[in-house]
């Protein structure tokens, strides 16, 4: 048995919990668009061709957010394609994928589709192809109510009322030797800076966001971030973090270090964006974006892009098929982000459907939930108002490439207006039980545990499918409440929730 103990305050926040921190990623990539969110035809599809069971699983994911249309696709993406009649759309080759882009799916169908979703839409702009004129002209046919040629076209395509999209982002990956349209830090911190003015100038009320490096593992991590900033920080308000983990060596105690790394890229990059702050003698402060993160690799091993042959439309390819232990480290990477809640106000766990994704769908058929839909499902719907900061003693583990860090990873939110504090913890003790302890204080009236859950029990390498979702949270009845503290006994290599009530 490993024991853990940990102190947290009421009065001690680290940040508020941007509900924008649950966002998802949907690229025209594989078959996350066509046979993912949209399948005409699909008996459960309405007559937009939206599949009804994908659009509940991604509310029960708890999904507030989603990015579009890429990733890699986006720095070859013209978005005129995908509007107006579809008869009349086009077909394209999509040199991201090499596949072929039938532009069935577009702009305003994604607005259509976040509207049914209940999610807000994070609308992304080419800058490997184009720049800023195109970008502002996006803007004024999604958020400008009428009287100009692009404003009414959008009329003229059936949408009298703006879309009024808040958040954008600026490019993708652009550091990338394998982006359309790879840039240098200064030529993309350039066209950035232009981007950003005109988009503004359209809609004062756009928030945006500059793309920062493809990993922490590119050579120019945090120069790259520097210079970008340098050149526009004045005019965006984010900056993009992704980060893919991988397990190559099967050496799960580094794989479960992930959720270190993440939270080590979010200081780094804090510490560059708070650089640049202080050489501009700017009063501003840059927030993250961590809009690319899960775990990816063994759908992935050749290397960043795995492009499929024959040029066919929705090809199935990067259909990365998650374990346990892939749940585990997906738990960690949500608790990362809740203890950053202070710098990074929005994320996307890329992606949503079939392609590195929660949720996986059979062509006509059944749609159903992977062992990393459940902790993000528990984070989405249970962390809520401030994240806390914690003092915790407990024993640690060595990772080579971290040190030494702590069997138990956790996250405590607490919301004044529901006077729920929810705890998410992970025992990375792989053979041990945890005996943990939480003592909350604040000045608490008595304390009631109103709901525990755990994914515990099983083979690491345990999977889902769509005959058999067993891997997913059990009610649990490990934890009770004496006084102001809360004791636990955490099984070995375990996903643990606790949602207390106050008096
Ligand atoms: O999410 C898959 C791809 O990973 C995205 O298109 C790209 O941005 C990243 O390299």
């Amino acid at each position: 048995m490993t024991i853990a103990r940990m102190i947290v305050d009421m009065s001690f926040a680290i940040g508020e919990i941007d509900r924008r921190l649950f966002g998802t990623f949907v690229e025209h990539i594989g078959r996350c668009v066509y046979g993912g969110i949209f399948e005409p035809g699909h008996p459960t599809s309405d007559a937009r061709g939206f599949r009804q069971d994908v659009l509940a699983l991604t509310r029960e994911l708890g999904v507030t957010l989603v990015r579009y249309p890429g990733g890699n696709f986006l720095s070859g993406y013209d978005w005129e394609d995908g509007v107006g009649p579809v008869e009349r759309r086009l077909r394209r080759l999509d040199l991201a994928w090499f596949a072929t882009e039938p532009n069935t799916f577009g702009t305003n169908e994604f607005v259509d589709w976040c509207r049914v979703a209940e999610v807000d839409p994070l609308l992304c702009v080419n800058l490997g192809t184009r720049g800023a004129d195109d970008a502002r002209r996006l803007v004024e046919y999604c958020n400008h109510p009428g009287g100009t040629e692009l404003s009414d076209l959008r009329r003229q395509h059936g949408y009298a009322e703006p879309h009024n999209i808040r958040l954008w982002g600026l490019g993708n990956e652009q550091d990338g030797p394998w982006q359309i349209g790879e840039k240098t830090a200064y030529e993309y911190g350039r066209i950035a800076k232009e981007t950003a003015k005109l988009m503004r100038w359209v809609d004062p009320k756009v928030e945006l966001s500059a793309c920062g490096s493809s990993g922490r593992e590119m050579p120019t991590f945090a120069g790259w971030e520097y210079e970008v900033l340098d050149q526009c920080y004045e005019q965006v308000d984010f900056l993009s973090l992704h980060q893919y983990f991988t397990n190559y060596d099967r050496n799960i105690a580094e794989f479960l270090g992930a959720a270190d790394l993440m939270d080590r890229a979010i200081r780094e990059i804090v510490a560059v964006c708070d650089a640049v702050g202080a050489k501009h003698r700017s009063s501003k402060k840059i927030m993250l974006s961590f809009d690319e993160y899960n775990v990816w690799w063994k759908a992935r091993p050749t290397g960043k892009l795995k492009k499929v042959e024959g040029w066919s439309v929705g090809p199935a390819f990067n259909e990365e098929i998650y374990n346990f232990e892939d749940a585990l480290v997906l738990g960690g990477a949500m608790i990362a982000l809740l203890n950053n809640a202070d710098r990074v106000k929005i994320a996307c766990l890329a992606q949503l459907v079939n392609v590195i994704a929660p949720i996986i769908t059979e062509p006509s058929g059944r749609a159903w939930r992977q062992t990393i839909f459940h902790p993000f499902a528990d984070v989405a719907n249970l962390a809520k108002g401030f994240t806390l900061r914690q003092a915790v003693e407990c024993e640690t583990f060595t990772s080579k490439t971290l040190g030494e860090l702590p069997y138990l990873l956790a996250g405590v939110t607490h919301d004044r207006a529901t006077r729920r504090i929810a705890i998410f913890a992970l025992n990375r003790h792989l053979g041990e039980e945890m005996e943990l302890s939480i003592e909350l204080r604040g000045g608490l009236g008595a304390l009631t545990l109103l709901n525990g859950r755990a994914m515990a029990g099983f083979d690491l390498s345990a999977t889902n499918s769509a005959e058999s979702e067993l891997v997913r949270p059990a009610a649990s009845s490990a934890g009770r409440v004496a006084g102001h503290t809360l004791h636990a006994i955490l099984q070995p290599a375990s996903w643990n929730v606790f949602v207390v009530t106050y008096a």
